[in-house]
């Protein structure tokens, strides 16, 4: 059995479809693009759920002519969930950025927000290292628990008030390599 199959017995609806994803990412990437003609852009992905947000938009971004002159791609990690399924607000620093920052043109690129901690905690970071440019970018937005207002510059799909998985997401490590966006099983979590 292939593991996506495996996978759909945990999984209680497909949210957004991968093609869904991708016509996103091309929206984020057109904007991001127009944003940036002509200048370097360093794409900052937070890990490990960004991985695949990273990947497709730092191509996406690159198919767009009168783009970004050239485009750099770091990350850094952090981790605030542990293995639970909401924040602990403690935010990690697991690995930092192996790119210099200052004088920069960056936008952290984010799977999700929820309560908006990470990318509060990241935007303070990164700002003392004095970029040229600072924005955000997140693929789902779930604004419904937020407890930091973080500026997000550029947003891709609205995420219900579920636990969700799939596209970089995980719960316990695992569903980050389904293609979609899902929401668990309630059977799931209490397993
Ligand atoms: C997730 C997600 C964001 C953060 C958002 O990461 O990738 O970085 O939580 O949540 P917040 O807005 O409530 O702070 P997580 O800590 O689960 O680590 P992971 O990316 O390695 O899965």
């Amino acid at each position: 059995m292939k593991i996506e199959q495996a996978y759909e017995g945990s999984i209680e609806r497909k949210i957004y479809s991968s093609d869904q994803i991708a016509a996103t990412i091309d929206r984020l990437a057109a904007r991001i693009a127009a944003d940036f003609t002509g200048q370097p852009l360093l794409l900052l992905g937070v890990l490990k759920g960004a991985l695949f947000v990273v990947a497709d938009l730092s191509r996406a971004v690159g198919r767009v002519s009168g783009g970004p002159s050239e485009i750099t791609v770091d990350f850094l990690c952090v981790s605030s969930y542990g293995n639970a399924t909401r924040s602990s607000g403690e935010v990690r620093v697991l690995k930092d950025t192996g790119e210099m920052v200052t004088g920069r043109n960056v936008v952290v690129v984010e799977d999700i927000i929820d309560n908006g901690l990470t990318l509060d905690y990241l935007r303070g970071l990164l700002e003392e290292r004095k970029p040229a440019v600072l924005r955000t970018c997140v693929l789902f937005d779930k604004p419904y628990h937020r407890q930091a207002d973080v500026r997000l510059d550029y947003v891709g799909l609205q995420c219900p008030d579920e636990f969700v998985v799939g596209y970089g997401l995980d719960y316990q490590e695992l569903f980050r390599n389904l293609p979609y966006l899902a929401q668990l099983k309630p059977w799931v979590f209490s397993s």
